[in-house]
């Protein structure tokens, strides 16, 4: 850069430095909250804004007379994104598994024969169509009438865009013909590319910024707070499944779609019935090839078991069907020149190395920053400083260095030395055996870890307290006032006016005091994920939750699994989804007294609620804890369990005086022996479908 000041480290800058740089980045900064708040369209990622942060209020910290009044540090959050009203989804807006090669499609057959017990000559019939590189949405009709109209969200609460949706072209408000009472419809909103390219010149022209690319077009659109925007945007509507309905509407998907068509809605063309694997990759090849000349963005293919009842069978896993796969194309790939390699160090503290970029377009974005994993990948792949590179990017993943084209022109850099200390804390930064990953060993002396991890705790998925942001979490970290994760809910207190801190108004104050007062009750799903505990997201918090219900069941199990050969172990190991690996992080977690503080403090000041989610309380066997043994005639074990769980039970692997039922099917050997022992109920393959209302 010109004036070299944006690498010189905040210490040693001079005081007019320091107020040429402030302004950079507060201009910087502003710019990159337009993108992420108003145009959903971020170009950074969050943890290079926070960089921007970081830097800006360290050189605040050190000429504090330079802060500007109407500087970033003196607003508070974002502008509201109050807008819309939630609602929640009758039946969670599920994901899909992404397949990536031709075996995964048969590995994809493969196991729905396995998990429905099919002969190896019945054939399985999937819908395949193109998967819509839009936005999902769930639409509302009763008695024929569109009345309301939800995006995704997180999957069981979106947000309710009905005004919005009123104005996207082929989207019927009422529907024609005869239909179920309660009819919701899902599928994607997307915008056409040449329509995406007119609109992009459009606001060029007028000196707006463009958009990354027809999706984000598409989201930003829907978003808007005053629907007579969206209106002039050009949106369109493709359906592709269904949600709540109060009648059947059909044996099969292929069915669905054609009455969706006979209702009026635009039901994609390029839709067909394939009969096994092989018709299943033919019909990825085709729509593949002519994608380019397709009218929309599409980003792979997606495949739907046909029979509706072989899909209510398969049920889903964590947060996907297991009836459907996503056959995701190729990710395009880039030539540039790595410029310079940089350290980021994460909420755990680990260390990631992170290509920086001579800026290059990749799939319709400018990617300037891509993963370089880890210390092993650099070597493996012997990146250097200055190096051509072949970059890859794959949907919504962040972009990766493939692999070096050539060296340096001229003299090449020398082999890269991966640090052995930590960039921000400078504490020593270790690898574990058998690790791929270094790690800073500075805990919570280290900032990056400390505030990364209170950032993620009141994140939107977590916490989801508005209005603290990174600025404001990091000044009061380094005040010592946020300490840990329970602090925030003693902000309030009389001994920490946040009036008296600089840049907090009265009305900036009474609103994060209230944000804060909202979410002193939490369900136990969202508690879990925002402990930030490693390879503990979303979707394994869910299972955790679902599993322990409650936070002392789940913490007194924690203790007890400590020991590997305890039951408390198995039954942790034994939930769908949670392998060993993820097992020791939890249990790492809890072995620490540090975290067991955190935990208690926490636990005095908010109100945890108990998972209550998807679990049927009124089956028979709602809250029982039922181990399976031996081969099953009607049913696989996997289908089993699934079914289990839905009607609210705990399935684990061994048997123990906290068993409520063995079920036995033939051949089952100790288990049976020791159920009966204990005095433990057994039951028949026969006695349990009765029990659970099959057969
Ligand atoms: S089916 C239970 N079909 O892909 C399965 N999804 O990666 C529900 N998508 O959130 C989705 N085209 O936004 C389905 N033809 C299609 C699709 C499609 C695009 C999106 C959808 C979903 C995401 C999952």
């Amino acid at each position: 850069m010109a004036t070299g000041i944006p690498d010189k480290p905040a210490d040693d800058l001079t005081r007019d430095e320091a107020a040429a740089e402030l302004e950079r980045l507060a201009r910087e900064i502003g710019e990159h909250d337009r993108h992420y708040h108003t145009e959903d369209a971020p170009v950074i990622s969050d943890a290079e804004y926070d960089a921007l942060w970081r830097r800006h209020s360290a050189i605040e910290a050190r000429f504090p007379d330079l802060a500007h009044p109407d500087g970033p540090s003196r607003r508070v959050g974002a502008p509201a994104a109050a807008g819309f009203a939630k609602v929640s989804h009758s039946r969670p807006m599920l994901s899909l598994e992404n397949a990536f090669g031709e075996d995964d499609i048969v590995a994809f057959f493969d196991r729905v024969r396995r998990f429905l017990n099919l002969g190896a000559d019945e054939a399985i019939e999937a819908v395949g169509e193109p998967k819509i590189d839009g936005l999902s949405v769930a639409l509302r009709y009763e008695k024929g009438n569109f009345i309301l109209g939800a995006t995704r969200g997180d999957g069981t609460v979106g947000e309710d865009i009905t005004r919005n949706l009123r104005t996207v072209t082929d989207l019927p408000k009422v529907l024609t013909g005869l239909c179920p009472d309660i009819l919701e419809i899902r599928g994607e909103v997307y915008m056409r590319k040449d329509e995406f390219a007119t609109l992009n010149q459009t606001r060029a022209k007028a000196g707006e910024a463009v958009f990354a690319n027809p999706r984000n077009a598409a989201a930003g659109s829907l978003r808007q707070l005053d629907p007579s925007i969206t209106a002039t945007r050009p949106l369109h509507f493709f359906a592709y499944a269904l949600g709540e309905t109060s009648g059947p509407v059909g044996r099969t998907h292929w069915e669905s779609l054609d009455r969706l068509k006979s209702w009026g809605l635009a039901v994609n063309t390029h839709a067909r019935v394939c009969r096994g694997p092989t018709e299943a990759i033919e019909l990825y090849n085709e729509i593949n090839q002519s994608r380019g000349d397709l009218a929309y963005d599409i980003d792979g293919v997606v495949f739907k078991v046909n029979r509706i009842d072989w899909q209510d069978r398969l049920g889903t896993v964590s947060r996907a069907p297991r009836w459907a796969v996503a056959y995701k194309f190729e990710a395009a790939r880039a030539e540039t020149v790595l410029k310079k390699i940089t350290i980021q160090v994460g909420r755990t503290g680990t260390l990631t190395p992170v290509a920086e970029l001579e800026p290059v377009t990749v799939g319709g974005v400018v990617v300037s920053r891509a993963t370089l994993h880890n210390e092993d990948e650099i070597a493996r792949k012997d990146i250097r400083e200055g190096d051509r590179v072949l970059i890859q990017r794959a949907g919504d993943v962040i972009p990766q260095v493939i692999s070096v084209i050539e060296g340096k022109a001229g003299e090449r850099a020398n082999p890269y030395v991966f640090p052995e200390r930590c960039p921000v804390c400078d504490s020593r930064a270790v690898r574990d055996e058998g690790e791929v990953a270094r790690r800073c060993t500075g805990g919570l002396v280290c900032p990056a870890q400390a505030v990364e991890r209170l950032r993620h705790f009141v994140s939107r998925d977590a916490f989801d307290i508005e209005g603290l942001g990174t600025r404001h979490i990091l000044a009061m970290w380094e005040d010592g006032l946020i300490a840990r994760p329970g602090d925030i809910f003693r902000l309030g207190g009389e001994s920490q006016n946040l009036l008296e801190r600089e840049g907090w108004g009265e009305r900036s104050a009474e609103n994060l005091l209230a944000a804060i007062e909202e979410r002193r009750q939490i369900p136990l799903g969202r508690f879990i994920y925002a402990l930030g505990i490693r390879q503990v997201g979303q979707s394994t918090s869910r299972l955790l939750a679902k599993h322990y219900v409650s936070l002392d069941d789940w913490r007194h199990a924690m203790t007890e699994a400590q020991d590997a050969d305890s039951d408390a172990y198995a039954s942790l190991v034994a939930i769908d989804g949670i392998g060993p690996s993820v097992a020791a992080d939890i249990l790492g977690f809890f072995a620490e007294e540090h975290n067991r503080q955190v935990l208690d403090d926490l636990a005095g000041e908010v109100n945890i609620t108990e998972f209550e989610g998807a679990r049927d309380t009124d089956s028979p066997i709602a809250g029982k804890t039922i181990v399976f043994t031996g081969t099953l005639v009607s049913m696989t074990r996997g289908e089993a369990k699934a079914r289990a769980e839905t009607l609210g039970a705990k399935v684990t692997g061994s048997v123990s005086a906290q068993t409520d039922y063995v079920v036995i099917g033939a051949d089952a050997g100790s288990k049976a022996d020791k159920a009966r022992s204990l005095g433990v109920e057994v039951l028949s393959e026969d006695e349990w479908t009765r029990m659970t209302g099959g057969g």
